[in-house]
């Protein structure tokens, strides 16, 4: 099985550029399941992520047709009809997100037979909320057999849902089930978080109205059907974070290509404070100059956007391994999300957990170690780590790292870090 190898201690300098949000391209994906008409994806990254729900997608009927370029490719996906309301476990197993075809099957075929997508490593993380907002809709949902079985023989009716936690792909599961549906859906205390908004424009471009985007409170007027469309896909915040982190900790200078600073509010903000020069650079740009900079260690609580987000905690942690003093992370959206502590103080990092929160004394000298990857942030804060650890560092199960990275080890090398996978 492939695995990382770094070797620490180089300065990052150069240019990286930003690929398209994996969270943003797997729920636009699963909206071409709402139109016969072809919905042209640009700027998609080249994920493992993305190829599984692109399996998925066939298997419901896609005609699925890529256009590799050199960073990310264009995705054609084209439904004529659904020829299989079935998402079996084998293909639901593999990414939890596959659940966001949940929505768009029901809302097209009025049925769906989706796998529940079963236990995960960064907690139990529940669907409970796609299932109340659904039968708000009309729908009949019962389990049976590890399966949600869900109906609407007439079709979905608008509906007010209020959620009770702020959910991502909830949201995005009820947005597009409302496209389609018989009336108007008001969704309260909805998500906010980019890729959300990215998801409402993009239907919005296919012929739906949806209203109040950017905002926790969504109105969704149903239209009868929805027509193809071009959309290029924002780009991805969480690897934008982890980017501007590696430069901070190497105390190096890195511009960030084809991204955004509004995209990382609260990290650019704090990176600001903690001694760190970050600041956008032409309209799709991030200048992050840590050139003689000692950051300072600061706290942070994870938070949904434009909170701190929890899908950038674990990077964060590294960070504060090698910053000036002391400070504490809590984890407030999933509980378990602290699996890469042990293999950072393996590393050498200081760090002590109490429940949701952990404390990680600064100053540290990293040194290099086996280590292995648990889930998608926590093997990149390995990666972090390695690059200024002393020695190298070797990181199993890179897998993970597959699921979200594009080009990871190229993009890195490209600014002088020693990093390369080995089989
Ligand atoms: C999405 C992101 C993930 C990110 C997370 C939080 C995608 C594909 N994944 O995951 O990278 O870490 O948002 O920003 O976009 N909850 C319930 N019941 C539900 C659904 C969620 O109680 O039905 C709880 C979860 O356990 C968690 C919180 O709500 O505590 C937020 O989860 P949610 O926003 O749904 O995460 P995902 O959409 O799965």
């Amino acid at each position: 099985m492939d695995q990382i190898r770094i070797r620490g201690g180089n300065v990052l300098e150069g240019v990286i550029p930003i690929s398209g949000a994996k969270n943003a391209a797997l729920p636009l994906m699963t909206a071409s399941l709402l139109t016969s008409e072809t919905l042209t994806l640009e700027n998609v990254p080249q994920l493992s992520d993305i190829q599984s729900l692109a399996n998925l997608l066939e298997q419901h009927g896609t005609q699925v047709n890529i256009t590799e370029q050199k960073l990310g490719q264009t995705l054609k996906l084209t439904t004529p009809t659904i020829t299989s309301t079935t998402a079996p476990y084998e293909l639901v197993r593999k990414m939890r997100a596959s659940i966001l075809v949940l929505g768009p099957l029901l809302a097209r075929a009025r049925e769906a037979y989706v796998s529940l997508p079963g236990g995960c490593a960064i907690g139990t993380r529940p669907v409970d909320v796609h299932i109340k907002g659904l039968e708000a809709m009309g729908t009949k949902i019962t389990l049976e057999e590890g399966y949600i079985h869900a109906e609407a023989k007439n079709g979905l009716k608008g509906a007010d849902y209020l959620f009770p936690v702020v959910s991502v792909t909830g949201t995005e599961t009820l947005l597009m089930a409302a496209a389609l549906a018989d009336g108007t859906t008001r969704l309260e205390n909805a998500a906010r978080e980019p890729e959300v908004s990215d998801l409402a424009n993009c239907l919005n471009a296919m012929g739906a109205k949806i209203s109040g985007i950017g905002t926790g409170t969504l109105i969704i007027e149903g239209v009868p059907a929805l027509h193809g469309a071009t959309h290029s896909v924002l780009p991805d915040r969480i690897e934008t974070g982890t980017y501007a982190i590696a430069a901070v900790m190497t105390r190096g200078d890195i511009l960030l290509q084809n991204t955004n600073i509004d995209l990382i509010p609260i990290s650019s903000a704090l990176l600001a404070q903690s001694g760190v020069q970050i600041h956008a650079e032409g309209e799709n740009g991030i200048r992050v100059n840590a050139k003689g900079c000692i950051p300072q260690a600061l706290d942070v609580k994870t938070e949904p956007f434009p909170g701190f987000a929890t899908d950038l905690q674990a990077q964060w942690m590294a960070l504060l391994s090698v910053s000036e003093g002391a400070a504490m992370v809590t984890e407030t959206i999933f509980e378990n999300r602290f699996m890469h502590v042990p293999e950072l103080v393996r590393m050498g990092a200081d760090i002590t957990v109490n429940g949701s929160s952990a404390i990680i004394r600064g100053g540290q000298k990293l040194k290099g170690a086996p280590v292995m990857a648990t889930d998608l942030r926590a093997s990149v804060s390995l990666v972090l780590a390695g690059l200024v650890a002393e020695g190298e560092t070797t990181i199993s199960r890179v897998y993970h790292l597959d699921r979200g990275y594009e080009r990871l080890e190229e993009k890195l090398n490209s600014c002088g870090a020693d990093i390369e996978r080995v089989t």
